[in-house]
């Protein structure tokens, strides 16, 4: 070999993983909080929150409600997914806004809750019951205000599910209530259970009918992952194509296993979440669309679908420690070596609680520190010198789910035009 070609080859073997070296090695990020967080900062302070909070922007809600009521086709209902904004106060709000009494519930105290608490609701569960959560509903469930045969569709996703509420249902006879309402759930591609083919269904809504304590109520057909099907495989619109096509056919085999008793628009035809709303027009079969997540966007929900959505939620927690060292237990030597390869890892930020199911965003440039690890009393986050915090700020994070998230933090804090202006209980799941 040339002596210069060789001198090349070894030049580049030196300098490529040196190159690799410098493309690896972390940027310095920094920053403020931006106009919107210093206002939510003074905020929470004027009342007093020096504490974990969790923040509703009322009027982003709004705007993200307006947001639903515009692409929402015109032949669709809306339905509340109530797990997702587990909160009376702020499920009224949205109600409100929106003029709909549907809810999507989950759970069989939050059943009773909304039973006891919300008695012109009309409720679709969003999963099936075990037959004892049922009958623990009936047993537990005292509101004459609320008429639980007529307002609650229950959710049946096999045969055998429906035999055991048959039974319950004929359990039931003599207490004065009409027939349980049944609703199937249809497997329209998630493949999280449900009814996979039209003959099942059929078979189904006929043995309902055979049933006086039962009545059949109509669809609840989820496709949440529409929305992450890659365009080679056809993408979301193609997904959301394939589901309600099967959909149509499940409307079909339903209207001919009834007959002349089939009354589409009396049937609840459930589809839709909040990744995929937007991709619905009238044409779809099903006559109402669910969402929840949407209204509040955490983390989880930044999809494109969602694009003109703005988050509306936010945990905000004090900085109770601001040190110009990351040191590591037993690590004290590397200090400065770990800072010389990352400068973001310079400042230690110990924060009021921590290690939720969340992104901090404000101040921007805050990581985790992996070897750290999590704190639910103190967590740690770090940050460059150029991070502009200091104890007694306020580090705001952005909740990955809000059905979890909400739970942990005692009333959402309501904060609109500058104030935080109510505080709205969330659900308490041991109710
Ligand atoms: C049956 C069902 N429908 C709809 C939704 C959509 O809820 P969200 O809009 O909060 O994503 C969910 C969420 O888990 C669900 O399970």
């Amino acid at each position: 070999m040339p002596d210069l070609k060789r001198r090349l080859l070894l030049g580049a073997a030196i300098a490529a993983p040196f190159a690799a070296l410098v493309a690896a090695k972390p940027r310095a990020r920094s920053g403020a909080h931006s106009a919107y967080f210093r206002a939510l900062q003074d905020a929470l302070q004027d009342a007093g929150l020096f504490r974990p909070t969790l923040v509703i922007d009322r009027q982003r809600l709004a705007d993200n409600i307006e947001r639903l009521k515009a692409h929402l086709p015109a032949n669709k209902h809306y339905r509340i997914v109530a797990k997702s904004l587990p909160s009376l106060k702020l499920i009224e709000t949205v109600r409100a806004a929106t003029g709909t009494d549907r809810l999507m519930v989950f759970d069989q105290p939050f059943l009773n809750f909304v039973g006891a608490q919300m008695a012109d609701a009309r409720v679709l569960l969003g999963k099936p019951m075990p037959a004892g959560a049922a009958r623990r509903f009936f047993a537990q469930h005292h509101n004459a205000a609320f008429d639980a045969a007529a307002q609650i569709e229950w959710l049946i996703d096999t045969p055998q599910r429906l035999a055991e509420y048959r039974d319950l249902s004929q359990a039931r006879r003599g207490d004065g209530l009409g027939p349980m309402r049944i609703n199937l759930e249809i497997d329209v591609g998630l493949h999280r259970g449900g009814f996979r083919s039209a003959q099942a269904v059929a078979e189904a809504v006929r043995e309902i009918d055979t049933v006086q304590s039962l009545e059949f109520s109509g669809f609840m057909g989820y496709e949440a992952h529409a929305s992450k099907i890659p365009d080679v495989l056809g993408g979301p619109r193609g997904a959301l194509a394939r589901a309600m096509a099967f959909y149509a056919e499940c409307i079909d085999a339903a209207r001919a296993a009834q007959g002349a008793r089939f009354d589409a628009d009396a049937l609840t035809l459930n589809a839709g979440g909040s990744s995929t709303y937007q991709l619905y027009d009238e044409a779809a079969p099903c006559n109402e669309l669910a969402m929840g997540s949407g209204l509040v966007m955490p983390t989880d929900f930044d999809k494109p679908t969602l694009a003109d959505h703005l988050p509306a939620c936010f945990i905000s927690t004090p900085v109770l420690k601001a040190l110009d060292r990351t040191e590591l237990p037993g690590l004290e030597a590397m200090t400065g070596l770990f800072r010389a390869w990352d400068p973001n890892t310079a400042r230690a930020f110990y924060l009021y609680g921590g290690y939720w199911l969340a992104d901090a965003v404000s101040p921007p440039g805050l990581q985790r520190n992996a070897i750290w690890g999590h704190s639910t009393n103190q967590d740690l986050l770090n940050g460059s010198t150029g991070v502009q915090l200091n104890v007694g700020d306020h580090v705001f994070l952005r909740p990955h789910q809000s059905e979890f998230v909400f739970l942990q933090f005692g009333d959402l804090a309501v904060y609109d035009d500058g104030r935080i202006v109510d505080a709205w209980p969330v659900f308490q799941p041991g109710a």
